[in-house]
């Protein structure tokens, strides 16, 4: 079983033919609600690929949670867990958009600012007896490190998404299976600038493996050696999501398959999350995955890339 505990939001989207200035009112063209959320995300995309998931977070008391619990359950998530709070409202995100792609975003953690340590000692029994947990950055760190400072030393596999970048300090780097930034965040968070001294710099201070994702390039595994695992060529329409459909996929791979042949059925994920638009329509489903995989001419990862 798959736990992830995380966040989830819905991201109230208004079409405008120009952002608004400070005191000005404009025409919005249309407005669509998009459930989202890391969390959630990486729930679905986990799912849609086959795992059996729990989805561990918060929401409010308001149509909003309705709708992000029953999308969650309508792709098979557990959702038992879910807690439902007065005082916050669902988390949102309201997104300004102009047709030339320019945005303007503001965020309401609400539901998800309240994921404290007093909810994860509720659940801990739960996500104590994953085979894998995920987490990401959306949610408050000391409940991060409250639940990595208590979990058996062998399971779950935990993966983290360190996304929003926010400091590593305080969590207990050594009980991080799996870190996944990508390079900004990589870079953010150590202050380091190159990929691999980065990556080397987190293995130094405890953390177990980096899987760097790293967009067309695919990703780097930065382990006790350093691998780059290709992506797939596909048309890209909109990378919204690609990299919850790549630690979902990773997460469902991980238990059955090497550490590099997981990267690579996570990258197919998160190639084809960019051929479709949006967030969770995009995560792909099983037989999209093997598909792809299929199509590529398997060569063994982590050999030089081909030059054509
Ligand atoms: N243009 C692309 N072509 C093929 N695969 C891609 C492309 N963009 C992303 N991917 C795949 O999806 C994975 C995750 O994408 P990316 O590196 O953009 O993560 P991210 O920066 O965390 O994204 P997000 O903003 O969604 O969190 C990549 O490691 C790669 O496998
Ligand atoms: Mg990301």
């Amino acid at each position: 079983m798959i736990a992830v505990l995380g966040s989830a939001n819905m991201d109230l989207v208004t079409e405008v033919a120009r952002i608004p200035r400070p005191g000005e009112t404009v025409a919005g063209e249309s407005l669509r609600y998009y459930p989202g959320g890391k969390g959630a995300n990486q729930a679905i995309a986990a799912a849609r690929l086959g795992s059996a998931v729990a989805f561990f977070g918060k929401v409010g008391r308001d149509p909003f949670g309705d709708r992000l619990i029953q999308g969650l359950r309508a792709d098979g998530v557990d959702v038992s867990a879910v807690a439902r709070v007065e005082e916050f409202p669902t988390g949102t995100a309201s997104i300004w958009v102009e047709r030339t792609g320019e945005n303007a975003i503001a965020c309401v953690p609400g539901a998800n600012g309240a994921v404290d340590a007093a909810y994860a000692a509720r659940i801990f029994d739960r996500i104590a007896v994953a085979d894998v947990l995920l987490l990401q950055f959306e949610i408050p760190l000391a409940t991060i490190a409250f639940v990595l400072e208590r979990l058996p030393k062998e399971r779950p596999i935990v993966i983290l998404d360190p996304a929003p970048a926010q400091s590593l300090s305080g969590l207990p780097l050594d009980r991080i299976d799996i870190l996944t930034p990508n390079r900004t965040e990589l870079s953010i968070l150590t202050g380091i600038d190159g990929l691999e001294p980065a990556a080397r710099r987190l293995l130094s201070l405890g953390v177990r493996g980096v899987v760097c994702k790293a967009g067309d390039q695919g990703a780097y595994w930065i382990g006790e050696t350093t691998t780059h695992v290709p992506t797939m060529a596909v048309e890209v329409v909109d990378s919204t999501a690609a990299g919850d459909a790549f630690n979902g996929a990773l997460g469902c791979a991980v238990t059955e398959r090497s550490i590099l042949e997981a990267i690579r059925f996570a990258n197919a994920a998160g190639a084809l999350a960019t051929t479709k638009h949006g967030a969770q329509p995009s995560l792909p489903r099983r037989s999209e995955v093997d598909r792809l995989l299929a199509a590529v001419p398997s060569r063994p990862v982590g050999s030089p890339r081909s030059r054509g």
